[in-house]
This record gives C-alpha cells, sequence and structure tokens, in this order.
C-alpha cells in the first residue's frame, strides 16, 4: 500500500533512478505518483500526476531535471481522493521540505487543529499534509535543528508511517523514518537508497538494513546515520538480500499475474525444498524446530490472516484437524485484533502472510505475544516486518509476488500447512509410518500435477469467453475445497469486476439460490470425495434453477461431465490435497475472464497488494 523510494548519491540522476523505482513498487498503488528532487539552486521540484506511473514521468522527462537526491511515491489513497493535489510528494506550506509517506495519520485532525490556529493553510486534504506542517512548526519552534525536529514531531504522531523527506535547509542530507509500515535502507557505493520493499534497490545494491519500527534514518552520499525517537544512536545490522532481478520482471508474460500462475510447479517445488525428501521418506519442518513441542502440547492452533491468506488457513483447519485432532481456529486478523482475544501459553498463533506487512496481521502479532501464546509466521517476503515479529517461521520462498491477486503465494501457504499438518500428525502418532511415507510421496508429485492442470489452459479460455460477460457467478464447493471456492471467487471479483461469491455448496439453498436465473454461472468444485455425490445433487438443485454449470472434475469422476454445462478435467489427487490442484483453473479462469474484458489483470481498481494501513 503506498511505495516509497528515495536516492541521496553522488550521480545526478535521482529523477531517473527514482521513476524506474516507482516502476518497480507500482504494484503497491497506483492511484498517483510523483517525485521531488532539489534542484542546483536549492529549490525543491515536484513532478506529480494522477494514473500510473508513466504520467508523472513524462511530466518530468519534459524537463530532465538533474538532481544528487529526491523522493518519489506511488500512492494508494487513504485520506483524500486520488487526484493531482492530493498525489505524493507534498510540500510543507514555507515550501521548504517535500515528504513521502505511507501510512495513517490517526491524530492528524487534532494537530491540524493546532496549526490553523497558527496561520497554516493547506493544498492538499491529506494527512500527509499536516505531518509535514507539524515537523516544519516544530522545527522553526525549537531552533532549526531538523534531526531533533523530526524524533520531537514523531514521539507526538499517533498512527502508522513510513516517512522519506528531503528539504532545502540541510540539502545533502535525505531522512526517513517509520513505524507499522516497511522501510528499507540500500547501501551501495556512495549512494544511499530509502524503499518500501527491496524490488527497487536491488539493481543497485544487496546490502539493506531493515529499520525498525521508531527508527530515524539520516543518509548523505557518504554517511548514513541511525537514531531512535529518543535521539539514541542505533547501530544498524546490515543484511545481504537475496532477490534476483528476473524475479521481479514478467520474463516474456504479458502480466505479472499470468507468469506467476505458471511459475506454480516451481514455486511449489521450492516451498517444498530441503523440507520433503522422498529418498529418505522424510519431513522435516524447517523454520519452526524450535516450536514442534509447542504445537504438539498446544491446547488449540489459531490461524490469523487477510484475504487469500485466510483462505489457506481455512483449507489447514480442514487438515490440521482431521489428522491432528487438535481443536483450529481461523480469524480474520482484522477481527482477531479488536476482540481481546482468549490466548495464554498454551496456544500456538500461525500467522500467514505473502507481504509480511499486513498492518492487522502485524498488530495481531504483538497481541499474541503480550498474551503469552507462541506466534509462529507462515510468510513469503524474507525479512518483512512480519517474519521478524514472529517467535520463529517458515519461509513460503515462493519468491516475489507482483501481480496484486496472490496466486502462487496461495499454492505454496498450502504446500507449507500441509508438510505442518502431515509432521504433526505423525509425531503424534495420529498416522502411521505407511499412511505418512504415502502422503510425503503425494505432496512430492503435485508440482507435476499443477504441470498437467497448466496445459489445459485453453479449456479454461474457452469457458472464459463464454462468461465474461456476465454479471454475476456463484462458487460451491464443500469440505476441504469450500475455501477454495471462496478463494476463486475472490480471485473473479478482484480482478474482473464480477460480482462473485464462494458458499458451501449445500448452503446455497439458503439464500444464494436466490440470485439464480438461465444461465447464471455456477462453478462447482466436484473433484472426487466422500461428499461429492451430495455436490452431485446440489448440481441438480442448480440445474434445475437453469443456471450455467460450470464443474472442475478429476479423472476419476469424469463422468459428471454429462450433466454439466463445462467442465475442466484435472489430475486426480487425494482428496485431503486437492485444494492445491483445484485452485490452477480458478485462478486461470479469473485471469482470461479478465483479459476478454479488456483490464489491466495486474493492477485492479481500488486494490494494493500490500495493506499497510488497518
Ligand atoms: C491484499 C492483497 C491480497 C492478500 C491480502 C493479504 O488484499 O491484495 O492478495 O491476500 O492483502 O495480504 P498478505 O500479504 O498478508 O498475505
Amino acid at each position: 500500500m503506498c511505495g516509497i523510494i528515495a536516492y541521496v548519491g553522488d550521480k545526478p540522476s535521482a529523477g531517473k533512478i527514482l521513476f524506474k523505482g516507482l516502476h518497480a513498487l507500482e504494484y503497491r498503488g497506483y492511484d498517483s505518483s510523483g517525485i521531488a528532487l532539489l534542484n542546483e539552486r536549492n529549490n525543491i521540484k515536484v513532478f506529480k500526476k494522477k494514473g500510473i506511473v508513466k504520467l508523472a514521468e513524462k511530466k518530468f522527462l519534459k524537463e530532465k531535471l538533474n538532481s544528487n537526491i529526491g523522493i518519489g511515491h506511488t500512492r494508494w489513497a487513504t485520506h483524500g481522493e486520488p487526484n493531482n493535489k492530493n498525489s505524493h510528494p507534498i510540500l510543507s506550506y514555507s515550501k521548504n521540505f517535500a515528504i513521502v509517506h505511507n501510512g495513517i495519520i490517526e491524530n492528524y485532525s487534532s494537530l491540524k487543529q493546532i496549526l490553523l490556529e497558527k496561520g497554516y493553510e493547506f493544498n492538499t486534504d491529506t494527512d500527509t499534509e499536516v505531518l509535514i506542517n507539524y515537523i516544519e512548526e516544530i522545527y522553526n519552534k525549537s531552533g532549526s535543528n531538523f534531526e531533533n525536529a523530526l524524533s520531537t514531531a514523531l514521539r507526538q504522531i499517533r498512527g502508522a508511517f513510513a516517512i522519506a523527506i528531503i528539504n532545502k535547509k540541510t540539502p545533502k542530507y535525505l531522512y526517513g523514518a517509520r513505524r507499522g509500515s516497511p522501510l528499507v535502507v540500500g547501501i551501495a557505493e556512495k549512494k544511499f537508497f530509502l524503499a518500501s520493499d527491496a524490488s527497487p534497490i536491488i539493481k543497485y545494491t544487496n546490502d539493506v538494513i531493515y529499520l525498525k519500527d521508531n527508527e530515524i534514518v539520516k543518509v548523505s552520499s557518504e554517511n548514513l546515520k541511525i537514531t531512535n525517537l529518543k535521539k539514541e544512536k542505533i547501530n544498524p545490522e546490515i543484511k545481504k538480500i537475496e532477490l534476483k532481478i528476473e524475479e521481479i520482471e514478467k520474463g516474456g508474460f504479458d502480466s505479472f499475474m499470468l507468469k506467476e500462475i505458471m511459475e506454480q510447479p516451481k514455486s511449489i517445488k521450492r516451498s517444498m525444498l530441503g523440507r520433503i525428501n522422498v529418498n529418505t521418506k522424510s519431513l522435516f519442518i524447517n523454520g519452526i524446530n524450535d516450536y514442534v513441542n509447542k504445537l504438539l502440547n498446544a491446547r488449540r492452533i489459531i490461524i490469523v490472516g487477510c484475504g487469500t491468506s485466510w483462505h489457506a488457513g481455512l483449507v489447514a483447519e480442514y487438515f490440521f484437524e482431521k489428522y491432528t485432532r487438535i481443536p483450529v481456529e481461523v480469524e480474520y486478523a482484522s477481527e482477531f485484533r479488536y476482540r481481546n482475544p482468549i490466548l495464554n501459553s498454551n496456544d500456538v498463533v500461525f500467522f500467514i502472510s505473502q507481504s509480511g506487512e499486513t498492518a492487522d496481521t502485524l498488530e495481531s502479532v504483538k497481541i499474541t505475544k503480550k498474551k503469552g501464546a507462541t506466534a509462529l509466521g507462515i510468510v513469503n517476503s524474507v525479512g518483512s516486518s512480519i517474519a521478524r515479529a514472529t517467535d520463529e517461521g517458515c519461509y513460503l520462498h515462493a519468491g516475489p509476488e507482483i501481480g496484486v491477486a496472490s496466486t502462487k503465494a496461495f499454492t505454496s501457504q498450502l504446500i507449507i500447512l500441509f508438510m505442518i499438518g502431515v509432521r504433526l500428525a505423525r509425531r503424534l502418532d495420529k498416522i502411521k509410518e505407511k499412511k505418512y511415507v504415502e502422503m510425503i510421496y503425494q505432496l512430492d508429485n503435485i508440482p507435476k500435477l499443477v504441470k498437467e492442470i497448466l496445459k489445459k489452459k485453453n479449456i479454461i479460455k474457452n469457458i472464459a469467453k463464454i462468461i465474461y460477460k456476465k454479471k454475476s457467478c456463484l462458487y460451491m464447493a464443500r469440505g476441504t475445497n469450500y475455501p477454495v471456492g471462496l478463494e476463486g471467487a475472490l480471485k473473479l471479483k478482484e480482478i474482473s469486476y464480477i460480482h462473485a461469491e464462494g458458499y458451501p455448496a449445500a448452503e446455497l439453498k439458503h439464500g444464494p439460490i436466490a440470485l439464480l436465473e438461465k444461465g447464471t454461472p455456477v462453478i462447482v468444485i466436484c473433484t472426487r470425495s466422500d461428499e461429492y455425490e451430495k455436490t452431485i445433487a446440489n448440481i441438480e438443485e442448480v440445474k434445475a434453477r437453469k443456471a450455467m454449470v460450470i464443474a472442475i472434475l478429476d479423472s476419476k469422476n469424469k463422468h459428471v461431465s454429462k450433466m454439466v454445462d463445462h467442465s475442466i478435467v484435472i489430475p486426480q489427487i487425494k482428496n485431503d490435497f486437492s485444494p492445491i490442484l483445484n485452485i490452477i483453473p480458478l485462478q486461470l479462469l479469473a485471469y482470461y475472464v479478465t483479459k476478454y474484458k479488456g483490464l489491466d489483470v495486474d493492477k485492479p481498481r481500488n486494490l494494493a497488494k500490500s495493506v499497510t494501513v488497518e
């Protein structure tokens, strides 16, 4: 949610570097974008515009200003509608300071009142303008020391922020700070970067510092200094990032989403690497080794996440309860954090997050730890805030996910959760060695089966052509595939804007069946399971209302295809693991429907990849 990039260095190419960075960060928000540079005469020049990064870049290219220092931003609007004036960077009242900000300043209206009484005027509807003016006010009052003014002001701020600031008073220095929202410092030869994540930095360096909450960074092309809000100096830990440039490029695909869907045989394999070994018939849950005993003795397991990650948690609930017999609850992070959850040291809480930065999930980790329960992460982004805040965790190793609609992260989350479930079940002796080994073989075979499904993309494309003009779609499934129905519906609605709902198949008649008309698409997951005949009965109910049934079937129940309008037949796998296969055709369906509608699959309206505000 909002992307920040800032640069200071010995080369006067700040503008170019910032726009390159903004293109890499655009997936975080694309309501508007802009940069601010200090020119030779020490004036701040701003180039910003509503809409995608290219539009602001065009403005900059007309002037091509050379500068050694600047800040850039791509916005997902919170306070103030997405228009030119509310775009970042935002200047302070005196125009001496420019800021970019990711987050929400909660006490902005009381601060604004104070500033209005002092004669400040405001040009935008943003909380960010209040913040920069408040910093300016303290700077003017407290004897012109910018560092001191910044820490004094930030101590009085409530809410979340990652910020980068340039100013005319100390023109050689770039300042940054964070609380809640992420900020990474990149260190290269005579160059420093500040960014919301490592993607815009890796072109220049692998050395980074992950700024911690309430830390302030001050950099020139020569020096770096980090302090906390008490003005104490911090000795930072420099980490190496292992991201490769190819991982954040489209690699010949028309979109990141398609690249990430097609990559799943590899990304799932990477998630299993070093964890499953069919030769030695072994399965290790590296990452949470120290907490296995806690898990084995847990009173219950709670799984917390948002969006797609929450859906992965629901699948795990079915799997864990069936095989470990430990009670499992799955919660939306945004609800969990505010309902004073009853937790103690006998509880283990898993936090699932692709980005590792989702504000509600991060806050839930803090609450969990405060209450003495164990917090374990299942996170994709290495070094992210949730990965660092949890007691231990398993990285997905799915590689960067850039398409706003989550795809490969979901299948990697599932494979990790399945591995954890299988290992726990064996340790608890709920499954015998023979079954354990069988399961290891089945898990290991999943990438191959996913590859086979991806080969069917043209069948799915043809179905997309039939439904892309429809206004509404229902998804239904049972048991462990019910969350896959929810996830399939989420994919479709978030990128194609077709209204879509997922339901447990039997629940359809408790309401949603009223929505069915002749030709309404109903997508049914009906792969072989103990309940699949009941799902067939639900298909009949839907057909009786003349809806259009599209079924996901497997090689064992192909015969169902005669009963439905369209079918996608995928390879057979044990029902417990079928969610990881069944979601693939649903991802492709959402992708092709969106392409037929002529929409941008990677940048759906109103959404952002990483939700760093609550
Ligand atoms: C946003 C993204 C979703 C994602 C959700 C949770 O809504 O658009 O794709 O599932 O956040 O994000 P996380 O990074 O915590 O998994």
